[in-house]
């Protein structure tokens, strides 16, 4: 029988994919074919409203480029980066079964679009931050291993924005890397650099998520925040941020990024002798912070 009623539809395009030869691709087709359909008939999508997201979609696609990734932005906000994140986390977990007295991994968040390959690597203790708007902050902390082991010569991607939350990509075309940089761990598995106190800032919201979250009644904010990525031969990597503990919007992430065990106190310092001996002639921040990483299984 050619015809096909409304609620066989779905099957009836999975059942078209018989001969694909990708278990996985397949799996993953079937699934987003039975959940789009069940969407659409829970919500009774009309004509107009399925034209409305049709052409959001297409709005989203144009809003792209090399820099722009409205995709994910749209992910994000709508919380599936996250989830994928924790996902891929809980499987990383499963496979390093921890002993007793462990500690546990260094949660993971969302990469952001702000990332740039390349940041120039420098020697601990050096200042990426000065010259920009914000408090300066010394960062410092150890990397181990969950067995508490030091994790030497691991690398650590930083980036964030300024004092007044812009990222340097976001400051026109010959604006260059700014607060950004790689450091590496000593071999007891320190690592320490200057920059600022990163502000909070609202994601990119001049395209057509923006308008989304406007009319879902959002803001688009999130608190303020450290990138970091670590890198280290056997062991998995890891993508995060510190964030700042009395930074507005910590409650309400725009991108439901916020892990409590990644909330710090900057503790603040009048000006005087920072920890690592410099003379400050202004107030500044200190954030203690150390990662744990996973040995890869
Ligand atoms: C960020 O952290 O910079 C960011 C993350 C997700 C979406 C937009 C911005
Ligand atoms: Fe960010």
């Amino acid at each position: 029988m050619a015809q096909l009623e409304a609620q066989d539809l779905a099957q009836a395009v999975i059942d078209r994919m018989a001969d694909c030869k990708e278990p996985r691709f397949k799996e993953v087709m079937s699934a987003l074919v039975r959940h789009a359909h069940a969407f659409v008939s829970e919500v009774k999508l009309t004509p107009e409203e399925w034209v409305t997201a049709i052409q959001f979609l297409t709005d989203t696609g144009k809003m792209c480029d090399e820099k722009r990734q409205e995709f994910i932005l749209l992910s994000d906000t709508l919380g599936v980066s996250m989830l994928v994140v924790a996902i891929d986390q809980a499987k990383a977990a499963a496979k390093h079964r921890p002993k007793p007295g462990e500690k546990p991994p260094t949660e993971a968040t969302v990469l952001g679009p702000f990332f740039w390959p390349g940041a120039p690597e420098l020697e601990l203790g050096a200042d990426i931050g000065a010259g920009h708007p914000g408090t300066p902050a010394y960062y410092r902390g150890r990397v181990t291993d969950t067995a508490g082991k030091p994790v030497a010569n691991c690398t650590l991607d930083v980036w964030s924005g300024d004092g007044e939350g812009f990222y340097d990509m976001q400051k026109g075309p010959d604006a260059g890397m700014q607060l950004r940089a790689r450091f590496r761990t000593d071999k007891e598995g320190n690592y320490s650099f200057w920059s600022i106190r990163p502000s909070y800032y609202p994601v990119p919201d001049d395209g057509p998520v923006g308008k989304m979250l406007h009319r879902m009644g959002r803001h688009p904010n999130r608190p303020g925040h450290m990138h970091t990525m670590l890198e280290a031969p056997g062991y998995e990597k890891l993508v995060t941020h510190l964030f700042v503990s009395d930074s507005p919007y910590i409650e309400s992430d725009a991108v439901f990024g916020v892990r409590d065990s990644l909330i710090v106190d900057f503790q603040s310092h009048a000006a005087g002798k920072a920890p690592d001996g410099r003379m400050m002639n202004t107030p500044y921040h200190t954030c203690s912070y150390d990662f744990v990483l996973v040995p890869k299984a």
